[in-house]
């Protein structure tokens, strides 16, 4: 499992700093390449799902996999919606808070990577530490 949660967290990492340069390309430049950011999105939120239900699985994980499970549906309701929101002079609030919680659902893939890594690692440590026999 500790690999199938290392290829889940590179692969959400580059889609989503691809996400992320494609959101600010448009913010930014004007430069409208949304469907394929759409996309990239919605493989950040599938990754971070995958992740957030092995952690809920996971004994000493599971609120952070609750956490995750929501924020992986409210991070593709937010950004289906955003563009209906606020529209006018206040936009660009809608606009930071959609790509906060973009950088958020890759930095709570990221802990939950190097949460599970640890734990798996302390986990097989103690299971290996020998217990000296009385009298020796
Ligand atoms: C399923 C997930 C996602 C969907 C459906 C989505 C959708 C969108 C849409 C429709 C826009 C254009 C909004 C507008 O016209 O004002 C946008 C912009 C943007 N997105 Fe996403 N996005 C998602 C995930 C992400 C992620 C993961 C990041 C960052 C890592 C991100 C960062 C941005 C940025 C910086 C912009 C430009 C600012 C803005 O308009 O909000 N998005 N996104």
């Amino acid at each position: 499992m500790t690999t199938t949660v290392r290829i889940v967290q590179w692969i959400t990492g580059i889609v989503g700093l691809g996400a992320l340069v494609l959101g600010l390309m448009f913010w930014i430049a004007n430069i409208d390449l949304i469907s394929l950011h759409r996309l990239l999105g919605f493989i950040v939120a599938i990754g971070l799902l995958v992740m957030s239900l092995i952690a809920v699985s996971t004994r000493g994980m599971r609120v952070l996999g609750l956490v995750g499970v929501v924020y992986a549906i409210i991070l593709p309701v937010f950004g289906l919606t955003q563009q209906t929101l606020l529209v006018g002079d206040l936009h660009w609030l809608i606009q930071t808070i959609h790509m906060l919680l973009g950088i958020g659902a890759l930095a709570l893939a990221g802990i939950m990577g190097v949460r599970y890594v640890r734990l798996t690692r302390a986990a097989r440590a103690a299971s290996q530490v020998t217990v000296p026999e009385p009298g020796r």
